[in-house]
C-alpha cells in the first residue's frame, strides 16, 4: 500500500501500520503508547479514508476531517497524509470586498476556489510572507460564493494597518488551511445548542449557527454574543430578524458598558439544561477558559463543549 507524506511516496508493507511505515521511512513522526490511547501520533488524511478503528476515541468533527491515530492504522486504500497542525497548501485569493461591522471590526469578503472549509473553521491569512494571522470563518461554502472574516482592527497591528490602508478590491492574497474542529458535527437534530463567543467570536458562531440551520437542527438555538461596549457589538439587526423568522434561535446580547456579562448571562440561562446541551464557546482565551470551567462545574460533559480560543496576534 502506498502512503504519501508531505509529498513523499511511502510504502506500507501488508500489516505493517503507518507509524511504522513512517518511522522506517525516516520521518520522525512523534508517538508514545503505540496502542491507540495518547493520540501522540495523530495525523490527519487529505485524501482517501483511515480506516474506521484507526480512528476510535476521536471527535465526530476530528473524524470528519480524516484525523486517524497512526499507530492503530493499517490502512486499506492508498492515503495522502499530513501532521495534525500542518496548514495546507496555501491558495491565492483575490479581496472582493471590505466593510465596517462596528467602529472596529471590519469585514473582510475574498474569494478563493478550491478552499473547503466546514463554517466555524479558521484559516490563515497571508498579506505578505511575515505578515499572517489565523481568522474564523463567518460564511458557508454552500451559500456563499466567497470567505468572509470578522477582523478585529488595533490601531498599532501590522495586519490591521495593512487592512484598513493598502488592501482593496481586487488586491491578490493568500490564505491556508482550513483548521479547527469548531463546527456543527456530531450534533443530535433535537438537541438544545448554546452558541456563546464575545467580539469577533461572533464569526465563527455565525457560520455554525447558519449550518446547523441548513442542516435541519430542530432543537432550540440560542446565541449569545457580548462585547465590552454598545458599539462593539455587529449583526445586531440580521440576528434578531432571523430569530424572529424561527421558532426555535434566540439572540441574547449583551456588554459590559451596561452591567452585562454575556458569560454569567448565558451560564444562568443554560443552568437549567447544561447537561443535555451542546456548547459552542468562541472568542477570546480568557473568556473561553473561564466558560468552559464553569460549564463543567455545573455538570456539562466536556464533550458536548467545542471550542475556539482567540489568542492576541503579536505585531
Ligand atoms: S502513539 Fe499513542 S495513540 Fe498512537
Amino acid at each position: 500500500m502506498r502512503l504519501t507524506y508531505r509529498d513523499r511516496p511511502v510504502d506500507v508493507a501488508p500489516g505493517e501500520t503507518v507509524l511504522d511505515a513512517l518511522l522506517r521511512a525516516g520521518v520522525e513522526a512523534p508517538c508514545s503508547c503505540r496502542a491507540g490511547q495518547c493520540q501522540t501520533c495523530l495525523h490527519r488524511a487529505t485524501e482517501g479514508v483511515p480506516p474506521p478503528e484507526s480512528q476510535n476515541g476521536l471527535t465526530p468533527a476530528q473524524k470528519s476531517l480524516g484525523y486517524f491515530l497512526a499507530c492503530i492504522c493499517r490502512p486499506s486504500e492508498p492515503l495522502t497524509i499530513a501532521p495534525p497542525d500542518d496548514a495546507g497548501a496555501r491558495i491565492e485569493a483575490v479581496v472582493r470586498a471590505l466593510e465596517f461591522l462596528s467602529h472596529d471590526v471590519l469585514r473582510l469578503r475574498i474569494e478563493a476556489e478550491r478552499f473547503a472549509y466546514r463554517p466555524g473553521q479558521f484559516l490563515e491569512l497571508i498579506a505578505e510572507e511575515d505578515l499572517r494571522r489565523h481568522y474564523s470563518l463567518a460564511s458557508h461554502p454552500e451559500e456563499d460564493p466567497f470567505l468572509e472574516l470578522h477582523i478585529r482592527l488595533h490601531p498599532n497591528g501590522r495586519m490591521s494597518r495593512r487592512l484598513k490602508a493598502d488592501l482593496r478590491p481586487g488586491h491578490r492574497v493568500h490564505v491556508a488551511g482550513p483548521r479547527g474542529t469548531c463546527f456543527y458535527e456530531g450534533v443530535d437534530k433535537e438537541q438544545p445548542l448554546a452558541l456563546i463567543g464575545a467580539g469577533t467570536g461572533l464569526a465563527p458562531l455565525y457560520g455554525v449557527l447558519r449550518d446547523a440551520l441548513r442542516q435541519g437542527h430542530h432543537g432550540p438555538i440560542r446565541l449569545y454574543h457580548g462585547a465590552r461596549e454598545r458599539k462593539g457589538l455587529y449583526l445586531t439587526e440580521e440576528l434578531q430578524a432571523l430569530a424572529g423568522m424561527r421558532d426555535n434561535v434566540e439572540y441574547v446580547s449583551a456588554t459590559l458598558d451596561s452591567g452585562g456579562d454575556i458569560a454569567a448571562l448565558a451560564l444562568e440561562r443554560e443552568a437549567p439544561r447544561v447537561a443535555e446541551t451542546a456548547f459552542f464557546l468562541c472568542g477570546g482565551e480568557n473568556l473561553v477558559k473561564r466558560l468552559k470551567r464553569d460549564l463543567f462545574m455545573a455538570g456539562a460533559s466536556l464533550k458536548a463543549i467545542r471550542s475556539d480560543a482567540f489568542t492576541p496576534a503579536s505585531g
